[in-house]
């Protein structure tokens, strides 16, 4: 298949909107620092999320309610410096928006002044329906995130698989309908059975992004350490391993910690 969007030179909301048009779909990851971004800005990568999962990925801790908006930022510039194509798009972390959109809009305004970022993401729907419309009102794109939203994690109790019964199938899709008619520009569905996320994807005209979400969706997004394999202990039935970096850091460092012990390292031509 020809890739009609492959020739751009920068990603824009306009672009990922015609993808979903012509059926391309969009291929997302997640970056948190300055030398992950520079190599995922050598590849033609759609849309790069600097996702609050750096709660987990970079920071250690078990959800991602601990992150801050300076700690966000820092992630997001570092990852802003070193891409030059694809759309950047910077998660909003909890506390930072719900229940007051005037405080939404200064978190989503100090993101986007301080990191140069494309657009703000936020979890939930018609709950924080006002908080999007504030920010949109002041010019700023928003990706909407249903499904599994990790910031509730309080209340489900639980990350398996959402919206399997058909009450939170219907909210689902009704905040998806909200999402669209807010102005979203586009939305992840993550950790929802496929017919479902299928069913919105065709009803919305907004690409929406899957994670654990099957492929009958616009384009998919996974944590970029997770699907190198760098991130230890986290197999969900979704992650599909496209390298065993994690492994090959190990025996590098094994090899120089070896190296140093037995002094095959520097040799003759590594010193002055
Ligand atoms: O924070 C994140 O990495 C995300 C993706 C999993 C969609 O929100």
């Amino acid at each position: 298949m020809a890739y009609l969007q492959t020739d751009v030179t920068k990603v824009t909301t306009r672009v990922l909107q015609n993808m979903k048009l012509h059926g391309e779909k969009i291929a997302m990851l997640t970056a948190y620092d300055f030398s992950m971004a520079q190599l995922l800005d050598r590849t033609k990568i759609d849309v790069v999320l600097v996702g609050d999962s750096a709660a987990n990925v970079m920071e250690g801790y078990k959800t991602t309610l601990p992150i801050t908006l300076d700690e966000m930022i820092v992630y997001a510039s570092s990852v802003v410096r070193a891409i030059n194509r694809a759309f950047v798009v910077v998660d909003m972390p909890f506390g930072t928006y719900q229940g007051n959109s005037k405080q939404a809009l200064a978190s989503a305004i100090r993101i986007m002044k301080e990191t140069g970022a494309d657009a703000v993401k936020l979890e939930g729907g018609e709950e924080v329906l006002e908080s999007i419309q504030r920010i949109l009102s002041a010019g700023i794109p928003v990706m909407g995130h249903l499904g599994l939203t990790p910031q509730s994690i309080n209340k489900f109790g639980t990350y398996a698989v959402r919206a399997t019964e058909e009450d939170e199938a219907n909210r689902v899709i009704h905040d998806a309908h909200i999402l669209e008619e807010a102005g979203c520009f586009a939305m992840v569905l993550e950790k929802v059975p496929a017919s479902l996320a299928t069913r919105i994807a065709s009803e919305v005209k907004i690409p929406v992004i899957g994670i654990g979400a099957g492929h009958g969706v616009d384009g998919q997004v996974l944590v970029l350490q997770d699907m190198l394999g760098i991130t230890q202990q986290f197999k969900p039935r979704y992650l599909r391993l496209y390298g065993h970096i994690g492994e090959d850091i190990s025996n590098a460092i094994q090899q120089y910690i070896s190296d140093v012990k037995s002094v095959n390292f520097p040799n003759e031509k590594e010193q002055y």
